[in-house]
């Protein structure tokens, strides 16, 4: 029997995306380093669909039908490379090589480059979910050329997560533009987090509401506008007790949040984009504070807070949802700006509106939300920001005084609200009629020659500061 396709790396995410295909009706072909692991996915497994045991790459090869279509799920990094070598020996022109792991856009683009060479396709997938997604239907983002998706695209639409029906997988763009955008999926889902996080510890240290309490406002919360897995999920961990102390469960984890490196890949795209990305920027910094222990616990002993007394807001719960909201928003609307941002400089021509919909489903950061930032992006007239789509700069507007009232509120109590104070001075930065950036320039001239423009002229300009400081036109120089 020939496999249609084949998995090599059977770790959780692999042998579920592998077990996904075979409920699906698809003949899967198994490979995994060691052979224990093949067995027991065979063993406890076997019987969900139609699977191919092989020992070696060759083999898995050999079982597969032309052109063929095989699913890398290692480690990121040199694992895939090893991989991809040990491999593209064994393969015909024509066959497809696919990366379903979180792998950085700029090694996709290498490797799809370097196995165009040898007339091989390589597919890199973004693929979100966690282990369950991976099983039941994740949300999946394939980039490479638009060919290799006439083979894969089919497949990985049955296998996608559905929204009312309609598959969460489309076709990316070319070469890294997949794992591109499952990286600012990741950017946005560290932002996302972290906004939670902030909306937890001002409803506690703030307004004194337990965990348990808490629960139940994040859960009415996921009845409204702000429904999204994230939302509930943080329900349930709220909500948890840990058995062998009876305290709430947020109570007995250290508080140290860990980090693969999508976040921080994001922003140094970010950086390297010129994207103004100082949400998700700020989430991925709050990680990296958190786990400074040494540091904090230094700093807790002297750092003085000269925190104030501060009434709150009868509606202050209403309050903080309605800032959650709204950093959100501003989170999505840096994410999207990056994806622009990205499409310019990569060549991609990524759908936004198709973008937002294979994220309805599937994915870490699903949510309601997402069916109207696809709309907002569906029609001809694109908005230049998300923020700038009618129905968010209506929505954000309702939510401007509580933001403004809870950031404020936070700055007094000592509570650290990064996102939600960067995704207001986002917000104020954007709206602002003049910026402070004009003193800026005027420093980088003085010190540097950088030269400037002028509001009511055509032209480049430089000040003689050291001189007489008359202004004579002129070039950048340095
Ligand atoms: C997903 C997740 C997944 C993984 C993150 C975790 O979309 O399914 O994003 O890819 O859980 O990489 O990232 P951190 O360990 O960096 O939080």
């Amino acid at each position: 029997m020939s496999a249609q396709i084949g998995v090599t790396g059977l770790a959780v995410m692999g042998a579920n995306l592998a077990r996904n295909l075979a409920r699906n009706g698809y003949t899967v072909a198994l490979h995994n380093r060691s052979i224990e692991k093949t067995d027991a996915l065979l063993e406890e497994h076997g019987d969900e669909g139609d699977f191919v045991r092989t020992e070696t790459l060759q083999e898995l090869v050999d079982s597969l039908e032309k052109p063929r279509r095989i699913l890398i799920m290692v480690k990121a990094g040199a694992p895939v490379d090893s991989v991809i070598e040990q491999l593209t020996p064994l393969l015909d022109p024509g066959d497809i090589v696919i990366d379903g792991g979180n792998s950085h856009f700029e090694h996709t683009r290498r490797r799809e480059a370097t196995l165009a060479g040898q007339d091989l396709h390589f597919v890199g997938v973004g693929v979100s979910g966690g282990e369950e997604g991976a099983l039941l239907g994740p949300s999946i983002m394939p980039g490479g050329s638009r060919e290799s998706y006439d083979w894969v695209g089919p497949m990985l639409e049955k296998i996608s997560a559905k929204y009312h029906g309609e598959p969460c997988c489309r076709w990316i763009g070319t070469d890294g533009a997949g794992h591109f955008v499952k990286m600012v999926h990741n950017g946005i889902e560290y932002a996302d987090m972290q906004v939670i996080g902030e909306a937890f510890d001002l409803l506690r240290s703030g307004a004194g509401i337990e965990p348990q309490d808490q629960a139940r406002i994040f859960s009415d919360w996921n009845a409204g506008t702000l429904s999204s897995y994230l939302i509930e999920i943080t329900a349930e961990v709220l909500g948890h007790t840990d058995d062998r102390t009876g305290k709430p469960f947020v109570d007995v984890v250290v508080d140290s949040a860990g980090q693969k490196g999508t976040g921080r890949w994001t922003v140094v795209s970010a950086l390297e984009l010129g994207s103004p990305t100082s949400g998700i920027a700020e989430s991925v910094f709050a990680r990296a504070l958190s786990s400074q222990q040494d540091q904090r616990v230094l700093a807790q002993e002297s750092l003085a807070g000269h925190e104030a007394t501060v009434e709150l807001p009868e509606n202050f719960v209403e309050d903080v949802r309605l800032a959650l909201y709204a950093s959100k928003l501003v989170s999505y609307a840096q994410g999207i700006d990056m994806l622009t941002a990205a499409a310019a400089e990569y060549g991609w021509e990524l759908k936004l509106d198709e973008i937002a919909s294979l994220w309805r489903a599937g994915c870490i950061i699903r949510a309601e939300l997402l069916d109207d930032i696809m709309k907002a992006y569906a029609g001809k007239d694109r908005p230049a920001n998300l923020l700038l789509a009618p129905a968010f700069t209506e929505a954000i507007a309702g939510a401007v005084p509580a933001w403004r009232r809870v950031v404020s509120i936070a700055v007094q109590l000592g509570i650290p609200v990064p996102v939600f104070s960067a995704s207001l001075a986002y917000y104020d930065g954007l709206r602002r009629e003049r910026l402070p950036a004009a003193l800026t320039q005027g420093l980088r001239d003085l010190f540097g020659a950088h030269t400037y423009n002028r509001v009511d002229t055509e032209g480049t300009f430089h000040t003689m500061w050291g001189a007489d400081r008359s202004e004579v036109e002129g070039v950048d120089t340095h």
